[in-house]
């Protein structure tokens, strides 16, 4: 089954979850880059339907199946904005990286169902691609993620951090979508030997909901070593754009 939606659905809270989830959860087989799968709620299958019949050929809408296996996070511990405010400031990304930590978590999804949690350790071998990302929100308001990691080529010795991992403008939504990508997303790898590095994700309310003209290279998944992925900063760029404080954010460590 192949799954690919396209526009935006404003009225329906979708939950998008990406090919690999389709091959490591359901066992499914989705072909090339960005075929998405995307969960509505019950309530609308009659607008599922409906939207069904504008999908060109070879594609095809499954409803039942991912409503019935919605990726869930097996650590349900709330974070409370006092909590996620801590473990930034625990694991200094304010202010090494931000001078704001953010209110809310936003949830990021890994294959094989791996979630950053507030300073984890992950593995970045399975780090292929993100499958989702959730953060609370309304459809109404637009938003930008950013990915960033701070401590290149090391946390003690950061000479040309921050790298930008992957940053998105213009999400129309609390749920990421692939269009607005301005740095699209490599899977990071470290040097050995070069300690744990802070993999930040921080995701900001655009002002006022509106689309902002981004005046940034595009840089694809070809330009892991280019300079301009290098010496990033956050907060320049939240500042340029009149962004403000993050709204939602999450981080883990890496080898
Ligand atoms: C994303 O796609 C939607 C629907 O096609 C469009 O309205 C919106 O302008 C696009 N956003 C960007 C940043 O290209
Ligand atoms: C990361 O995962 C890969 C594949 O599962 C494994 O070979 C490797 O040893 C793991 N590395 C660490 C540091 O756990
Ligand atoms: C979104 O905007 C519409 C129209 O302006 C409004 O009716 C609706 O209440 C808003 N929804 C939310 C969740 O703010
Ligand atoms: C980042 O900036 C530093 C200081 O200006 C410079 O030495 C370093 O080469 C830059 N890193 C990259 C990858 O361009
Ligand atoms: C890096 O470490 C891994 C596992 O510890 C090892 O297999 C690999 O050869 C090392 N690479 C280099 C360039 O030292
Ligand atoms: C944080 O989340 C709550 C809902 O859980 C929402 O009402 C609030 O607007 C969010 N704050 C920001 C800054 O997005």
């Amino acid at each position: 089954m192949v799954v690919r939606l396209e526009g935006r659905i404003r009225s329906l809270m979708a939950l998008l979850v990406c090919e690999c989830l389709c091959k490591s959860i359901y066992g499914l087989e989705a072909q090339g880059y960005g075929h998405a799968t995307v969960a509505f709620p019950k309530t609308t299958i009659n607008t599922i339907r409906m939207f069904e019949k504008t999908m060109p050929p070879g594609y095809t809408i499954e409803t039942d199946l991912v409503i019935k296996r919605r990726p869930t996070e097996k650590n349900k511990k709330e974070w409370k904005p006092r909590d996620i405010e801590k473990a930034f400031s625990e694991h200094q990304i304010v202010p090494d990286v931000v001078d704001d930590p953010p209110v809310n978590k936003s949830t990021i999804l890994f294959p094989f169902n791996r979630f950053p949690e507030f300073g984890n350790e992950m593995n970045l071998s399975i780090h292929k691609h993100i499958c989702w990302a959730q953060w609370p929100g309304t459809m109404n308001d637009t938003y930008t993620l950013i990915y960033t990691i701070p401590d290149v080529p090391s946390r003690d010795n950061p000479t040309s951090g921050e790298y930008q991992v992957w940053v998105v403008g213009n999400i129309e939504g609390p749920i990421y979508m692939e269009n607005g990508t301005l740095t699209e997303y490599i899977k990071p790898t470290h040097p050995n030997g070069t300690g744990l590095h802070r993999h930040v994700f921080l995701v900001y309310k655009q002002p006022f909901g509106r689309f902002i003209r981004f005046d940034e290279p595009f840089l694809d998944a070809k330009t892991r070593l280019d300079p301009r992925r290098y010496n990033f900063s956050t907060r320049a760029f939240a500042r340029k754009y009149n962004l403000g404080k993050p709204a939602a954010g999450n981080f883990f460590l890496a080898y």
